[in-house]
Parts: C-alpha cells; structure tokens; sequence
C-alpha cells in the first residue's frame, strides 16, 4: 500500500471570507505603466482607426494573428433601425444608415464569425454579443469554427420594450471565446459571475445610430482580456464605444462600420475622451482590508 494512502488527509476548514482576502491580482499595472505599454505597441494595422467598410471583406485583407481582443456586437438581424416608437427615441436624434441584416442571417453569421481565428492572436479571446432571436444562428456559427466557447454570459439590462402579451426581454448574450487554451484573462475580481447587470446609458440630446452598448460592459471586457498596449478589435463599430473604451483603457483599437453617416459620430465621441482618462490600477476594483474586515470580522485574527 502506498504512503499516500495510510496518512491522514488535513481537511481545511472553510474560512468565510479569507480566500477574498488572500486574493492576489495576476497582473495590474499603475497609470504611468499602462502609458508606457500603450506608446510601445507595434502593428502593421493603422491603429486607432475605423474603415468604412464591409468588415467580413475587411477580416479577410487582415494580417493574421493581429489582434488581441475582439468585441464584436453585429446587426441583429430584426430589421431594427431604431427609429420605432417603441422605442421611446426622437427621431432625429437616431442616425440613418444603420445597415441590417435583411436574408439569411444564418450565412452572414458563419462568414463573419469564420473570419475571427485568423486575426486573432494565440492568446487573444472575442466577445460575440446576441440578442436571443437569432442566438441559434450564433452558436452553430461558432460550433462550425474553430473557436472554442468558454462562457455564456448574460446580460441583464433595464427597461426592456414594453409588452402586452409576453415577458418583457430584458437581456442580451455574451459569447466568450477562445482561440486556444492559454488564453489571456486577468481575473480582477474574485468572484466574478457570468450574469452581469449593467445598465443601459442614456445620452439625451446626443445623436447615435439606433443601438449603444453601455461602455461599463465594453471596459469591462476589455479589462479582464486584455492589458493596456494591447489591440482591440471590433468589426461593428456602431457609435464607436468600443473605440472610446480602449482609448479610455491605454488600449489601441481598429474596426469597421459600413454607416459613413457614422464618421463625424465616432469623431465627436473619441475627442470627448482623453487617452486613458477611464483608467484605474485594477487593485482599486478590490474591496479594501478594511471593507472585507467590516464584513467578515473573524478574519482580524489572518492578518498578519
Ligand atoms: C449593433 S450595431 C453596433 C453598436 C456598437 N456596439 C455600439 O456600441 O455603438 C451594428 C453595426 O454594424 C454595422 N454593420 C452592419 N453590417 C456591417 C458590415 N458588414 N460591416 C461593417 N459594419 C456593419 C451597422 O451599420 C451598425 O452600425
């Protein structure tokens, strides 16, 4: 018989608290750091830029392995132009030429999602972001690639459209992917859930295209994925959010919009932010000593 097997196991007792204590971040860099990281980053994309062009022919003219991070949140596919009463918008604050999806989702779908192993670098993860009507087409898009899915995170927002007869939808689907294994993820919390509850935004008077993801759920991504320097991608760009959240996070970012009535937005949004203006060290995300002591005051006697 083995030695293992004759001496006793130490069982630990559970300590409320005390792993959340002891958490240590992996990585974490100071303001000046995260600067530095930026201003030395090299690519042969033109960083810190939006084409306005079709973005499954702009993957395709890519360098491969280019990118560290994708945020990608692609047309719904619903006929949605924003402009509905439903709504509750004026009019003329939501821009035209939001581009659609009109036939065949599902082969739009498989094409754009089958571009992304290619830019993707080994490390690199994406965000894919659904609504649940056309989630089926999401999955076996990327179940048909070469993706690997890691999380199914829901997002929870407030005020859903109104409805009479069904439940009001007041979620959306975050699809967390991978290209291999050792993917890049700086767990900055401790305990970090796969339902997020983040509000939406509201910008009143400002002009937009018809949908905005809140730029908490953007950065938020952006910092468990990436580290500053690093390059962020999205193929949709819409507003530009995920262009205004890397610039705020010392992260550089390159995407693609078919809207050119889209220009003078993104151009307006990204002068409002100064580079790294949303930046903070990630240990400011971590409830302080004496926070977690207030909760859990047996743990006065772990510190040393
Ligand atoms: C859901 S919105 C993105 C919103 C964005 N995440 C934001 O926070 O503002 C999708 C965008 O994709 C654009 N679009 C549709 N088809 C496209 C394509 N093939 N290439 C590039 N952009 C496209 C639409 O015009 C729209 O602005």
């Amino acid at each position: 018989m083995g030695k293992g097997n004759t001496e006793k196991k130490t069982k630990r007792k559970y300590i409320p608290g005390l792993a959340q204590l002891k958490f240590e971040l992996e990585y974490d860099w100071t303001a000046s750091e995260a600067k530095k990281l930026f201003t030395k980053t090299k690519s042969s994309l033109a960083l810190d830029s939006i084409k306005f062009e079709d973005s499954i022919a702009g993957m395709k003219s890519m360098p491969p392995s280019s990118v560290d991070l994708i945020i990608a949140d692609p047309p719904f596919g619903i006929d949605f132009t924003g402009k509905g009463s439903q709504y509750n918008r004026k009019r003329a604050l939501v821009e035209d030429g939001y581009v659609e999806i009109s036939k065949d989702y599902t082969t739009f779908t498989k094409n754009w999602i089958g571009c992304l192993s290619h830019i993707m670098k080994e490390k690199a993860s994406a965000y894919i972001i659904s609504g649940w009507t056309n989630l089926n087409a999401v999955l076996s898009a990327i179940e048909s690639s070469e993706l690997k899915l890691i999380n199914h995170i829901i997002w929870k927002y407030q005020f859903g459209v109104f409805t009479k007869r069904k439940f009001v939808s007041s979620h959306y689907h975050i699809l967390f992917v991978v290209k291999e294994d050792n993917y890049f993820f700086n767990k900055y919390e401790y305990y970090p859930e796969d339902v997020w509850e983040i509000p939406r935004t509201y910008h009143p008077g400002m002009k937009k295209n018809g949908t905005k993801l809140p730029e908490a759920l953007v950065s938020r991504c952006i910092q468990f994925s990436s580290k500053p320097g690093d390059i962020i991608f999205d193929p949709f760009m819409g507003n530009a959010t995920t262009a205004v959240c890397a610039k705020g996070l010392y992260r550089h970012y390159f995407g693609f919009e078919l809207n050119l009535n889209m220009e003078e937005i993104h151009q307006s949004n990204l002068d409002k932010i100064a580079l790294g203006a949303f930046y903070h060290p990630l240990k400011e995300f971590l409830p302080t000593q004496e926070k977690l002591l207030e909760k859990y005051p047996h743990l006065k006697k772990h510190i040393e």
